[in-house]
């Protein structure tokens, strides 16, 4: 009996995991602001997206672009990109960032 619940408590945390990871410091900014036209996954798949031409996280060359470039981007905006320094402070904007890494990864 005490084994099952230690398996029990075992596999909770393991499950845990993946959902903290998933919904990580940006994740609800995220959805919030950014996703409509960024897609859920950052491959902007959304019907928004395919209007206004947003580039994927992984064809943009985000990737190989500094996390300073990235805070530049999201503060200023570029192209059709919203600026959004006077929505968010640069906490959120840094976990926008871990964020999208994250994404980028997927
Ligand atoms: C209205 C649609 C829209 C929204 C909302 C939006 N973006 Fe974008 N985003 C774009 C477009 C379009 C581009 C491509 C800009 C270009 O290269 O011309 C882009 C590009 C980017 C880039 C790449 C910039 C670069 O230097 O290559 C990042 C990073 C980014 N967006 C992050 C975000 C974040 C974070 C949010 C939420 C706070 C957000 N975007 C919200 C449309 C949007």
């Amino acid at each position: 009996m005490k084994h099952k619940l230690k398996l029990v408590v075992l596999l909770a945390t393991v499950m845990a995991v993946p959902v903290a990871f998933a919904q990580g410091p940006g994740a609800s900014t995220y959805k919030a602001k950014c996703q409509m036209c960024h897609g859920p996954d950052g491959k902007a798949t959304t019907p928004m997206a395919k209007m206004m031409k947003v580039p994927s996280f992984d064809a943009s060359g985000v990737k190989k672009k500094t996390d300073a470039a990235l805070i530049k981007a999201i503060e200023e905006g570029v192209g059709k990109m919203p600026a959004y320094k006077s929505q968010l402070n640069s906490k959120q904007i840094n976990d926008l960032v871990t964020y999208i890494r994250v994404l980028e990864k997927k």
